[in-house]
């Protein structure tokens, strides 16, 4: 390959890590990752403006984005196509679904976002971003990623759940089980230590064995 057109190798996001700082134009204006100090954001990319699937869950986001707000999380879109395409689009969800569209969208032509988070799968597409979430808490740190491919919708219920889930473990010092929903009792946390391991059991917990404890909030 001729080193010219050697792509620069780029670290991905990891969960727990700062996630990477953007200063990006959107359908609301100007926007980087500081903006959002001290609220959650979702950072989330589509295929490509006027595409059917997308399109559903643009109205989907659009849902979600109220109880999204009541939990402090904002959500930002971002796919590779000009401002002008983007507000097109949103106008036409408008027109033709009834559906407002609250939330800004990145016009990501340079691909600079989507290649700093990991965005484009190019076995999928070189040009166009999978279908990514990542939820990034109020202090910019990344939580959590999910990754869809083009074909699949992603489910709002989901990403709700994960968002509860996350806070809910940040406030009590938690862990949630498989398919938990908020008032579900949670996970303690597993002993570290033998001693801790001993005392388990007798601690007031709904305990299966000593590793395996719930509780109710
Ligand atoms: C869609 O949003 O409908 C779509 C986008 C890219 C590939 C396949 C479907």
């Amino acid at each position: 390959m001729d080193p010219d057109i050697t792509p620069t190798p780029v670290r991905l996001p990891r969960i727990g890590e700062p996630a990477p700082e953007f200063h990006v134009e959107t359908t609301h204006g100007t926007r980087s990752l500081s903006d959002y100090s001290g609220s959650w954001l979702i950072l989330f990319s589509h295929p490509a403006d006027f595409t059917p699937v997308c399109t559903t869950e643009f109205i989907a986001f659009a849902e979600i984005a109220p109880p999204l707000q009541q939990r402090n999380v904002a959500l930002l879109g971002l796919s590779i196509d000009s401002t002008y395409s983007h507000i097109a689009w949103v106008r036409t969800i408008e027109e033709k679904f009834g559906v407002t569209v609250p939330f800004p969208i990145i016009a990501d032509l340079n691909k600079e976002v989507a290649t700093a988070y990991g965005m484009i799968m190019p076995t999928e597409s070189t040009t166009e971003t999978s279908r990514c979430v990542f939820v990034i808490d109020d202090k910019g740190i990344m939580r959590s990623m999910i990754y869809y491919p083009l074909t699949t919708g992603r489910n709002m219920d989901e990403i709700l759940r994960l968002v509860d889930a996350l806070q809910t473990t940040d406030e009590h010092k938690v862990a949630t089980p498989a398919n938990w929903r908020p008032g579900d009792k949670v996970i303690v946390p597993p002993p570290k230590t033998t001693d801790d391991a001993k005392v388990r059991m007798e601690q007031g917990f709904e305990c299966t064995d000593w590793f395996f404890c719930k509780k109710d909030l």
